[in-house]
Formats: structure tokens, C-alpha cells, sequence
């Protein structure tokens, strides 16, 4: 029996996102910018990954920072207060430290007074399966409203001597409220996730951990920064992006045609058109805003759903498939109607 059936034997409570909102730093780190720092260029980086600038934090700012912009925008349009949120899951591969988590100083940031909450790592999936585990959490009436971010400073961790990541990654923040659909056709309607731990060395932080602390040798040997075998990776998004779809319109009976938007992971334009393809989504039924935000990491998916939403591309009712690969390896996907007018 589906996921999304099983709901059918019980009293429906679905979970549903009432309301989303993002931040990013005001400061941008042009290709123009990055011509100036290591040997590339605009036109390698544009046509390789589709990314023309992206957002970067100014030093002292933290991911906690962005994550309460989005946050208490996200309540507000909830039309909620801070007191209303019983849980806060923050999806991040860049906490502010390794403890207490990000979603401890967001807790105080917001003054949610009433809520529990921890960090969830899972790296440019994070989204999806902070998504998932709030929803179960409303689901199972455990909770009322969760708050779910996604937010990574990316420039934290990133070498900027390093042509072949500097490029690609950027800084920001997106918060949805979950809480319980009045209509309970729409709403968090199944989802379906993977880890594939082989990958790990692929893409990773090697030091920093209780593998290899730091000491004067990891910072000299640059080991606290993003390493990705690029190739690896993105063999690996393209086809488990487009399985992972695949699997999940198969379970739920979903035609390419039934859905209204793919809103994937914004890692590599080549990579999203790819598994577009592969599903059969005509490319205006796709949301890309890589070129303006590069790869937030946990924060792609829910600029891109602000964006879809900004450039009138998602409204009430339509059937959205999220989808995202990560550092892990992670694989996740969320098949959802939206639910905000
Ligand atoms: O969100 C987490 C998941 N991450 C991803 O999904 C990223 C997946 N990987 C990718 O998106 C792509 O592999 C990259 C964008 C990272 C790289 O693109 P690619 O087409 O796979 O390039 P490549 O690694 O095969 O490199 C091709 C050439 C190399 O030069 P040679 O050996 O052919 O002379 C690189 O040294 O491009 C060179 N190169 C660059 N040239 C200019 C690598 N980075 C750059 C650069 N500017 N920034």
C-alpha cells in the first residue's frame, strides 16, 4: 500500500506547508568576481553549470542569521507567532558550530518559546528530509506547526583558491511552516529517500570531525574546506535524480503530464535539464534559478519554490515533485500539491 494511502485507513490529518519564505545575503559574488580570484571564466562556468552569480554573507554572519529572516517571514505569512511552532528542524551542512545546533540558536534567535528542535544533516537533500520527518511529525499529530529550514554560508566552507568548487556554490536560507491541510487533497502527499554511504568520499569535509580534528596540519593541509570529485558526482545526480523520480510517479500512478512543476536541486543546470528529461517535463514546467543563486546546498529547494512562486509558476492545487542528490550520497524526493493561494 502507498505511503500517501495509508492515511485513508486512519482520520486524515495531512500535513501541508502553509507558508514559505527565504533570505539571502544582499552581497554577490559575480563570475566576474571569480575571474579575478582563479583561472576561469564566465563562459566555462555559465555553460558547464548555468550559475552566473551567487550570494555571500559578510564575515560574522552566520547560517543561524539567514535562518531566522526566512523563519519569522515564514511564520508571519503562516499568519502564526513564534509561540505557535512546536518543532524546528534545520536542514544545514554549515551550522554555526559543531554544538549547540543551529536549531537551538534559531530557537532563541525567534524566541519560540515552546519549541524542540534539532539539525538534520543530509547535505543538498537536507530540505527534503527535514520536509519529510516534519510533515511525519504532523502526520502522527506528535505536532502542530513545524518550522523546516534549509540554509547553508556555503563561503564558509569553501576555498577560494579552488577553482573547481569556488565556482559553484553560494549562500542563503528558506523556511516553510508545516502544519495540519483543512483540505486533505492537498498537502505532503509521499516521499521517497535513499543513501548511498560509498559516495561519501566524493563529496565531503575531510577534517574538522572527531575523524581528523583540527590542528595545525589539517589547516595547512586545506582540509576544512569542500572537496568533490565533480565527475563522480555528477554521474551519480544523473542517474539516481532521474530514478528517485521515477520511482516515486510510479508508486503514485503520476504521468509527467499530471505534474505542474519539477523543482529539483539546484546543483548543475545540465544536471536538473537531465532528469527532466529523462521524466519527461517540458523545460517550462522545470524551475531553474541556478544563474542568480548558484548551490545553497539545504536552501536550493525552497528558493526555487519562491521563485516559481515570484514568476506566477506555482499556484493552489498544482502537483509538485521536489528532488534532490547530495553529499552522503543522499537521494530524496517529495511528491506534493501546494496548497498556498
Ligand atoms: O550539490 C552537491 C552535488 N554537487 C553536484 O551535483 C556537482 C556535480 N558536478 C558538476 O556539476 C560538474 O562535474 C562540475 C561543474 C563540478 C564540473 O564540470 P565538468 O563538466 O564535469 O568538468 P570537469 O570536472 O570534467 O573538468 C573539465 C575541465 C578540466 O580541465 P582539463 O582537465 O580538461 O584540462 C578542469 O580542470 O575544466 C576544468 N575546470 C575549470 N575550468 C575553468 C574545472 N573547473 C573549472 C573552472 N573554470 N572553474
Amino acid at each position: 500500500m502507498l505511503r500517501s494511502q495509508l492515511a485513508g485507513a486512519m482520520p486524515i490529518r495531512r500535513p501541508v506547508i502553509r507558508s514559505l519564505a527565504t533570505y539571502v545575503p544582499p552581497r554577490q559574488l559575480t563570475n566576474a568576481d571569480l575571474e579575478k580570484l582563479v583561472d576561469t571564466s564566465d563562459e566555462w562556468i555559465m555553460q558547464r553549470t548555468g550559475i552566473r552569480t551567487r550570494h555571500i554573507v559578510d564575515p560574522g554572519v552566520a547560517t543561524s542569521d539567514l535562518a531566522k529572516e526566512a523563519a519569522l517571514e515564514a511564520i508571519r505569512r503562516a499568519g502564526l507567532t513564534p509561540h505557535d511552532i512546536d518543532l524546528i528542524i534545520v536542514g544545514t551542512v554549515t551550522p554555526d558550530m559543531l554544538f549547540p545546533s543551529t536549531a537551538c540558536l534559531v530557537q532563541h534567535k525567534i524566541g519560540a518559546t515552546r519549541a524542540w528542535g534539532f539539525d538534520l544533516s543530509a547535505a543538498c537533500s537536507a530540505f527534503t528530509y527535514a520536509l519529510t520527518v516534519g510533515s511525519q511529525m504532523v502526520a502522527a499529530g506528535a505536532a502542530t506547526h513545524v518550522l523546516v529550514i534549509g540554509a547553508d554560508v556555503m563561503s564558509s566552507i569553501i576555498d577560494y583558491t579552488d577553482r573547481t568548487t569556488c565556482v559553484l556554490f553560494g549562500d542563503g536560507a528558506g523556511a516553510v511552516v508545516l502544519g495540519v491541510s483543512e483540505d486533505p487533497t492537498l498537502g505532503i502527499l509521499d516521499f521517497e529517500h535513499q543513501v548511498d554511504g560509498s559516495g561519501g568520499p566524493a563529496l565531503c569535509m575531510p577534517a574538522g570531525g572527531s575523524l581528523r580534528p583540527a590542528s595545525h596540519e589539517t589547516v595547512d593541509q586545506r582540509l576544512h574546506y569542500a572537496r568533490q570529485d565533480g565527475q563522480a558526482v555528477f554521474k551519480f545526480a544523473v542517474r539516481n535524480t532521474g530514478d528517485i523520480c521515477e520511482r516515486i510517479l510510479a508508486r503514485n500512478h503520476v504521468t509527467a503530464d499530471e505534474l505542474d512543476l519539477f523543482v529539483s536541486h539546484q546543483a548543475n543546470r545540465r544536471i536538473i535539464m537531465s532528469a527532466a528529461e529523462r521524466i519527461g517535463m517540458p523545460e517550462e514546467k522545470v524551475v531553474i534559478n541556478i544563474e542568480e543563486f548558484g548551490n545553497t546546498t539545504a536552501a536550493t529547494i525552497p528558493l526555487a519554490l519562491n521563485t516559481a512562486v515570484e514568476t506566477g509558476r506555482l499556484k493552489k492545487g498544482n502537483l509538485v515533485l521536489l528532488a534532490s542528490v547530495g553529499a552522503g550520497f543522499t537521494v530524496g524526493s517529495v511528491l506534493l500539491r501546494w496548497a498556498i493561494d
